[in-house]
């Protein structure tokens, strides 16, 4: 039985499960339970854990994900490096439904998140200039473009706090500027994987072109849900690819995070 991993993946909307074969594992956490239970199995030489973020039954809106729990839980189990499949809008014309962008930039325009670990006991800042794993990313890009993926090597994703999507006057002015995609649940989970040390990668499957790019009737959840689920199996088959390719050992500096910095508690494992 194998109750330890090291690759997390947090699945997106109708993106349940990943390992056939594998253990349940029900843990609690300081902030709370995570979204569900964890199934944690291998793919190729690595030992993985999935956690679906909006649980089996999709009960978690994206502003009522426990995303600290989602994060502490997959660090407890001895994660190091996440993989984060989402939904997301295209806030350009040219980049359609069933592109791959994998963002280098996030801009949060969520609210009333928790969005630390570090708010209590003492003083943490960490960094968050380049809010992605360069190895993860350049893995994720490869995997995707090996599988004939039509992907964005880059790009900002912009995380509003839903869950109504956006006007049309906010999703121009997101165009106007220059930001790529925009989502709901890419913030806080990015920088609370930071805030443990730990490597995260975004894969944004575009589901629609958001409202100020679409002269129709606006988003809506069916058809992002309908969209999303229909294109699971390329994700899933993508996710196995990227964790094959996904480094071994940490060259990045996402490990580091928190070298020389006095925390007021000790991390999980
Ligand atoms: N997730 C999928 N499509 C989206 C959109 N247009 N806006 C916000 N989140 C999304």
């Amino acid at each position: 039985m194998v109750t330890r991993a090291d690759v997390g993946v947090i699945g997106g909307s109708g993106f349940y499960s990943l390992l056939d074969d594998a253990t349940e594992v029900e843990l609690s956490t300081p902030y709370g339970p995570p979204s569900d239970v964890i199934t944690v199995g291998r793919v190729g030489s690595r030992s993985v854990a999935f956690i679906p973020r909006h649980g089996r039954d999709h009960r978690f809106p994206p502003h009522r994900i426990p995303y600290r729990a989602n994060l502490w839980a997959l660090r407890s189990l001895g994660v190091r490096q996440v993989l984060a499949p989402s939904a997301v809008g295209s806030l350009r014309p040219e980049l359609g439904p069933g592109a791959l962008v994998v963002p280098d930039q996030i801009v949060d325009r969520t609210s009333g998140r928790v969005q630390t670990y570090y708010d209590a006991g003492g003083v943490v800042h960490v960094s968050f200039a380049d809010p992605y794993c360069p190895s993860g990313r350049a893995a994720a890009v490869s995997a995707a473009e090996s599988a004939g993926w039509s992907v964005a090597d880059g790009g900002t994703l912009v995380v509003i706090e839903g869950p109504r999507f956006s006007t049309r006057a906010e999703s121009r002015w997101f165009t106007a500027n220059g930001w790529t995609i925009v989502g709901m649940t890419g913030f806080p989970e990015s920088v609370l994987a930071r805030e443990l040390a730990m490597c995260y990668t975004s894969l944004s499957l575009v589901t629609d072109h958001d409202a100020g790019v679409e002269a129709g009737e606006g988003v809506t959840h069916e058809e992002v849900l309908a969209f999303f689920s229909a294109n699971v199996t390329r994700m899933r088959s993508l996710v196995t690819d990227l964790i094959v390719g996904l480094p071994q050992e940490r060259t990045c500096p996402c490990g580091q995070t928190l070298d020389g910095l006095k925390l007021p508690f000790e991390l999980p494992r």
